[in-house]
C-alpha cells in the first residue's frame, strides 16, 4: 500500500484527487488550512478503507513545509506521492495589490511547492521510486496582466518541474508537472475573478473531470499534462502567436465579462 501527500486537499481538485488516490487503495496525508473540512474528508475517506492522516497548516507560513516533513518522518510514515496541489490567485493590479496578497501567492504556490519537494524528493530518489506531482495552470504559458504574480507564480511550476523531471529521468522517480485550466472550484472566487470572461463565457471544467485527467498523468508518469483538448489548443496557440497578442488575449478574457 503506498502514501500520497496531496496538499490543498480540503476543497476543490485536491478533494477529487483525494478520493481518486483513495478508491485505488493509497493511503492518505492530507494537507489544509480548514481543520473541519479535513475531518470531514478523512471521515469520507477512511469509510473506504484507507488510512487518513491529517495536518491543518498554512503552508504559506515559513515552518510549515519542514514540520511537515519532520512530523512524518517522526510518525514512520512514507511519502510515495508527492501531490503539491495547493494553491490561489489574486485578482488585480499589481501596483494596488496588497502585500500580503502578493507574496502570500509567491509563498504558497512557489516556495511552499519547492520546499516540500526539496525535502521528499530526495528519499523519494533514494528509494529508487516514487512520483511527484505539481499542479501548475493554463496560467503558466502566457503573462496575465491583472493576474500578474499568479500567472507567473504557475510559469516558475512548469519550468520548475520540466528541469526536475528531466534530472530525476533515470532515478525511478517521476515528476508530473499538471495544467488545468478554468475550473469549477471555490478558485476564482477566492481570487476575484468569478465574473471574468473566463469563467462567465469561456467555460470551466469539472473538478472532477480535472482530477482525473491529473490522476491519469501522474500515475502514467507524464511530464507535463493539459487538462482538456481545448485548453491544450489554447497552450500550443501561445507558443506561436506575437507575444504581444498573447499578453492582450489574457488580459482580455481576465477582465470582468461585463466589461
Ligand atoms: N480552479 C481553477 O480554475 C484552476 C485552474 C488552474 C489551476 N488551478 C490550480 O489548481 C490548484 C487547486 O485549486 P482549486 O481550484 O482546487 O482551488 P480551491 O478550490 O480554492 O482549493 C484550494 C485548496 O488549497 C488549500 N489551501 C489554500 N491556501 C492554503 C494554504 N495557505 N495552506 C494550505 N492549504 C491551502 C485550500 O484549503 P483551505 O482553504 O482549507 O486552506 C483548498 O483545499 C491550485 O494550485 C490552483 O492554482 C486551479
Amino acid at each position: 500500500m503506498s502514501t500520497a501527500l496531496i496538499t490543498g486537499a480540503s476543497g476543490g481538485i485536491g478533494y477529487e484527487l483525494a478520493k481518486l488516490f483513495a478508491r485505488d487503495r493509497h493511503d492518505l496525508v492530507l494537507v489544509a488550512r480548514s481543520n473541519d473540512k479535513l475531518t470531514q474528508v478523512a471521515n469520507e475517506l477512511q469509510a473506504l478503507g484507507v488510512t487518513v492522516k491529517t495536518f491543518s497548516l498554512d503552508l504559506g507560513a515559513e515552518p510549515s513545509p519542514k514540520f511537515l516533513y519532520d512530523q512524518l518522518q517522526r510518525e514512520g510514515v512514507t511519502v510515495d506521492i508527492l501531490v503539491n496541489n495547493a494553491g490561489f490567485g489574486a485578482f488585480g493590479e499589481f501596483a494596488k495589490m496588497p502585500e500580503e496578497q502578493t507574496f502570500g501567492q509567491i509563498r504558497l504556490n512557489i516556495v511552499a511547492l519547492t520546499e516540500l519537494t526539496r525535502l521528499f524528493l530526495p528519499r523519494m530518489i533514494a528509494r529508487g521510486t516514487g512520483r511527484i506531482m505539481n499542479v501548475a495552470s493554463t496560467a503558466g504559458f502566457q503573462p496575465g496582466p491583472l493576474m500578474a504574480v499568479y500567472y507567473a507564480t504557475k510559469a516558475y511550476v512548469i519550468s520548475f518541474s520540466e528541469a526536475i523531471a528531466n534530472e530525476v529521468r533515470d532515478a525511478g522517480v517521476t515528476v508530473t508537472c499538471f495544467c488545468p485550466g478554468a475550473t469549477h472550484t471555490g478558485f476564482a472566487e477566492r481570487a476575484g475573478n468569478d465574473k471574468s470572461r473566463l469563467f462567465k463565457q469561456l467555460g470551466a471544467m469539472s473538478a472532477e473531470k480535472v482530477a482525473l485527467d491529473g490522476y491519469r498523468a501522474v500515475m502514467e508518469g507524464r511530464t507535463l499534462a493539459i487538462s482538456g483538448a481545448q485548453n491544450w489548443l489554447v497552450a500550443q496557440s501561445t507558443r506561436f502567436a506575437p507575444r504581444k497578442l498573447v499578453t492582450a488575449i489574457s488580459r482580455w478574457i481576465t477582465e470582468d465579462a461585463k466589461s
